[in-house]
């Protein structure tokens, strides 16, 4: 079967990673979190005063990113990968909302877009890639056969990110969480260099009224009739 690169872009906490990490799964096709490496990058940033703080210094970050080094660990018992920033396993802190209320100012860093991309495009090389992210079918994959973009109102998804934080016992408030959505989707809509918008030969899929089944059957329908 001839294998395909498949993008997943699509506004905050739509889900993409559920369906994306189901779908590489079924088809034995890699799976690649971007956001989760613009959140290593800005914990990093954090974690060296440069956001956050009293003495904020965000475009310092520019000259330190040759320190970082970012890997993906398969973790056998959970089944996905996670997250390493120089070699220390970050999965659980680039979750959290300390993370999220920065990540996009530093996702707007063109240098930070183009290491990260870069690590990207050599990731899908081979393709056999499912990636979600904001500029996949965009900027890291315009070629890509598959390209979905996912979107659903606002309330329902910082409803999900809520229940999701919850669930990981971390301690925040729906209003807070809905703030966050709202305020990195008008971020990321409106940076200069590739803001989050659907490609043109994107499928747009609002999954506002969806359960997680019917969304995989649809999306994996899709891929069927390409593979
Ligand atoms: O997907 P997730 O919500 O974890 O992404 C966190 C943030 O990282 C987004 O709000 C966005 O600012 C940034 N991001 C990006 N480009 C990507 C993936 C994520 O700018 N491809």
């Amino acid at each position: 079967m001839e294998k395909i690169t498949i993008a997943i872009d699509g506004y905050s906490s739509t889900g993409k990673s559920t369906i994306a990490k189901q779908l590489a799964k079924a088809l034995g096709y890699i799976y690649v979190d971007t956001g989760a490496m613009y959140r290593a990058v800005t914990l990093f940033a954090i974690r060296n005063g440069l956001v956050g703080g009293k003495h904020e210094n965000i475009h310092a970050l520019v000259q330190l990113l040759p320190k970082i080094r970012l890997k993906f660990i398969y973790n056998d018992d959970l089944g996905f990968s996670e997250m390493y920033l120089n070699n220390e396993n970050v999965e659980n802190e680039i979750r959290g909302l300390e993370v999220s209320k920065h990540v996009s100012r530093v996702a707007e860093i063109e240098e930070v877009r183009h290491m990260l991309v870069d690590m990207q495009k050599k990731m899908g090389k081979e393709k056999g890639i499912v990636m979600d992210g904001r500029d996949i079918g965009t900027v890291v994959f315009p070629d890509a056969e598959l390209k979905i973009f996912m979107d659903a109102s606002p309330e329902k998804r910082a409803y999900r990110r809520y229940r999701e934080l919850l669930e990981k016992g971390q301690k925040v408030s729906y209003d807070d969480v809905l703030k966050n959505v709202q305020h990195r989707d008008q971020i990321d809509s409106s940076r200069e260099f590739s803001p989050l918008k659907k490609a043109d030969d994107a499928i747009a899929f609002d999954n506002s009224d969806m359960g997680l089944k019917e969304q995989f059957e649809r999306i994996y329908n899709y891929t069927l009739r390409i593979i």
